[in-house]
């Protein structure tokens, strides 16, 4: 990438939607003063107005340069031209999301999206990745809620059981232990509008846990181990986790996570046998069941156009979400529980858990994860992501410089083998 001649590190499209204000609030409020960034959008005067939003709310800060860029690939590539790293927030990607993509693949731009649409990354991996990868352009998507809490919380176990037993994992169990959080006008439109735009057939392909990996699954992977109750009511009880039950996102966290394990060292780093199954927590038994049937009958439901058509008007609006009093009190706690892939003793195999949380609003989650993302992109080099080079990758690629990040910028992470 000839990022010296680059105007900017970063510049953030869509800076003016729901995710796309959280973003620049926290660089203006986190990231280095002298960081070079700009704010874009299809509107001058909406940028203007969030720019006076952020001077007065930060007037020790540079103001942001402006750029106005509309959803056409020529106006996409002078952009993507300008900066060494391009955050979209523009969504559903699945409408608007291709030219961002193609015009950082194309001009060795690394790009970075917090889509959780999985039949649309097939898509961009299947059209773009080879191209994103003779220019060295790092292409992360999904490095939203979903999926960069599941990615990052597996890749850390990992490190932590290569580093401290010599062993891979043979199977991870993510859970989302605890959350209180409502979801955006922009975040309804796109689930909905994923049963508009793709047949169920595509869907269900794209939603598949190996779906994205960069190699064929293990061919542990494709045998079924699930019990039939299990599979019919939802429900699993995992000692130190509790009960679990079907999770909304698990589907699109699954993919991503078993992408990492394709692209460190062909699978080796995480383990032959490893396997990643997500879950949500639940208190009993009747409410996993519960839980379960209401996800089923949900999606049979979103298949019919009129209960999109009544949802879509039922719902915020794309630009709104929740208020920033009714997301104080917001939380999210994941717990992971791995069992390590033991060949000194297979019988009684050591277990390393996990537990990654966050007090604060889920879309403030968000922009943090793409500002920090952002801000490794553009300043650290060692990291997996880098060593690579280029094409699409996963958040767990950029490794320990992201994830010290985060942390300091409040998200908690632990992870110790159980004794
Ligand atoms: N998976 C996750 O963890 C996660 C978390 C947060 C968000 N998301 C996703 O992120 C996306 C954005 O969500 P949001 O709530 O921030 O949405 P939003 O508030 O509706 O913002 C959308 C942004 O896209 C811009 N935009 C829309 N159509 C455009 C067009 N034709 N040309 C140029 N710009 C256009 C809007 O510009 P204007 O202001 O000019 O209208 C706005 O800046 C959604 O797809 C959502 O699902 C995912």
């Amino acid at each position: 990438m000839a990022s010296s001649s680059r105007s900017y590190e970063v510049v953030v499209f869509g800076a003016t939607g729901f995710t796309g204000k959280y973003t620049c609030e926290h660089i203006v409020s986190n990231l280095p003063t002298d960081l070079k960034w700009a704010v874009a959008g299809r509107s001058a005067e909406k940028l203007q107005q969030l720019v006076k939003e952020l001077q007065s709310a930060y007037p020790d800060r540079l103001a942001p340069e402006v750029e106005t860029a509309s959803l056409d690939k020529s106006s996409l590539k002078k952009l993507a031209a300008k900066t060494k790293v391009l955050i979209s927030t523009v969504g559903p990607y699945h409408l608007y999301g291709e030219a961002a993509v193609a015009a950082c693949a194309e001009s060795g731009t690394h790009y970075l999206d917090v889509t959780g649409e999985s039949p649309w990354v097939l898509d961009m991996i299947k059209k773009y990745d080879s191209t994103a990868k003779s220019n060295n352009a790092i292409i992360i998507p999904q490095i939203g809620v979903e999926s960069a809490p599941a990615d990052l919380l597996s890749w850390s176990i990992v490190t932590h059981a290569r580093r401290t037993l010599s062993a891979g994992i043979a199977e991870l169990i993510f859970s989302v232990y605890d959350m209180k959080a409502a979801p955006s006008g922009g975040t309804f439109a796109t689930a909905i509008g994923i049963f508009d735009a793709y047949p169920i057939s595509k869907i269900t392909e794209a939603s598949k846990p190996w779906s994205l990996s960069a190699i064929p699954s293990p061919p542990q992977a494709t045998a079924s181990t699930t019990p039939l109750v299990q599979k019919l009511l939802g429900v699993r009880t995992v000692r130190d986790l509790g009960t679990l039950t079907t999770s909304l996102q698990g589907g699109a966290d699954a993919t991503i996570v078993h992408r990492s394990w394709s692209l460190f060292d062909s699978g080796k780093f995480y383990g032959s046998k490893f396997k990643f199954s997500p879950y949500v927590h639940v208190r009993n038994v009747f409410t996993g069941i519960l839980v379960h049937v209401a996800l089923a009958v949900g999606v049979l439901f979103l298949l019919l156009p009129p209960v999109r058509w009544l949802a879509k008007r039922l719902v915020f609006q794309p630009g709104q979400g929740p208020s920033r009093d009714a997301s104080r009190n917001d939380r999210v706690e994941y717990r992971a529980l791995a069992t390590v892939d033991s060949e000194a003793d297979p019988r009684d195999p050591k277990r390393i858990t996990g537990r990654l949380a966050w007090q604060g609003s889920m879309y403030q989650l968000t922009g943090v994860f793409l500002a920090e993302a952002a801000v490794t992109l553009a300043r650290d080099d060692e990291f997996a992501a880098k060593q690579v080079g280029g094409g699409f990758l996963t958040p767990a690629t950029l490794g320990a410089p992201f994830l010290e990040r985060l942390q300091k910028a409040g998200l908690k992470v632990d992870v110790r083998v159980m004794p």
